[in-house]
């Protein structure tokens, strides 16, 4: 079981101190997914460098099996001492045999991969019956729920918005934005019945954290001083040190309203965690 009493946000600003929306997004994730149930043994599909399983699972034994397709992200993950095994290996092609997992958890993947269903039906075939499908991606809600995207369009401007929109995709590497509905559907097809949808990251946060994308520099566009102040070539002047533990300190105060909000009932929200349940 995850732990969920842990600060996400002061151990997420910790981590991504040089891109504190990165940090804000993703300690909402955390916070979301940790009052889920994860049963062993878990595949943790595109796991990246491991900070999240360590997140997650801090005082549990080792995840079972951590897989990416990018070798330093891969270096990185095995070096975190989170997982028992990781491998190279892309989603669409899994090598391992049917039935072998009671979980696959994939944290801020299936946005990226343009081709899902192939990578979906790979994690059906993998999991048990019974067994759970844990994913968080941006919702359908995700592209008008931001800034940029609300104020073209508040004074009619939709092509504006539209081209918005389609920018903060193109910097983000995402590729869709499905609904509920969409889930269900797409569960179905590779065997797995959808048991919960689930908005995070409210419209205010959402909306705040489009703008601090444009602030801190996310968005690989204009010359945001607090990119450069962060930026790795600067290191040895030695004062990131201290940048960090003022932005942890800042934002760890400033955010906490924010990472605590939760998405109105039957509202919206531009995050969704999606379980799938193998049939
Ligand atoms: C935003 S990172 C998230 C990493 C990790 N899950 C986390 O939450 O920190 C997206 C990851 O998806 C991986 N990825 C991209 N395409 C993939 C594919 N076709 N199959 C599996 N993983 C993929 C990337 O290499 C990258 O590590």
């Amino acid at each position: 079981m995850p732990n969920n009493k842990r600060d996400y946000l002061k151990l997420l600003l910790e981590h991504y101190w040089f891109a504190p929306p990165v940090a804000l997004w993703r300690a909402i994730e955390l916070r979301s997914v940790a009052a889920e149930e994860f049963p062993r043994p878990i595949l943790d599909l595109g796991c990246g460098d491991g900070l999240i399983a360590a997140a997650l699972f801090a005082h549990e034994p080792p995840i079972e099996v951590g897989f990416d397709p990018w070798w330093e992200q891969l270096r990185q993950g095995a070096a975190s001492g989170q997982y028992k095994q990781v491998q190279q290996a892309l989603g669409d092609a899994l090598p391992y045999p049917d039935e072998s997992f009671a979980c696959v958890f994939s944290n801020s993947v299936l946005e990226h991969i343009p081709a899902l269903q192939p990578v979906l039906n790979e994690a059906g075939r993998v999991l048990r019956p019974g067994g759970r499908l844990i994913a968080t991606v941006p919702s359908d809600a995700f592209r008008r729920l931001l800034a940029g995207y609300r104020e073209r369009i508040s004074v009619g401007d939709v092509e504006g918005a539209e081209a918005y929109a389609s920018n903060v995709d193109q910097q983000l590497a995402h590729h869709h934005y499905d609904s509920p509905q969409e889930w269900t559907a797409r569960l179905e097809s590779a065997g797995m019945r959808l048991s919960t949808a689930r908005y995070y990251i409210p419209a205010a946060v959402a909306a705040i954290w489009d703008r601090s994308n444009h602030q801190y520099g996310i968005y690989a566009e204009g010359q945001a001083f607090y990119r450069w102040l962060a930026s790795p070539r600067l290191k040895r002047l030695g004062y990131q040190r201290w940048l960090q533990h003022l932005i942890v300190e800042k934002l760890g105060r400033d955010w906490r309203r924010l990472y605590e909000m939760n998405v109105p009932v039957g509202g919206v929200g531009a995050g969704l965690l999606i379980i799938g349940e193998k049939i």
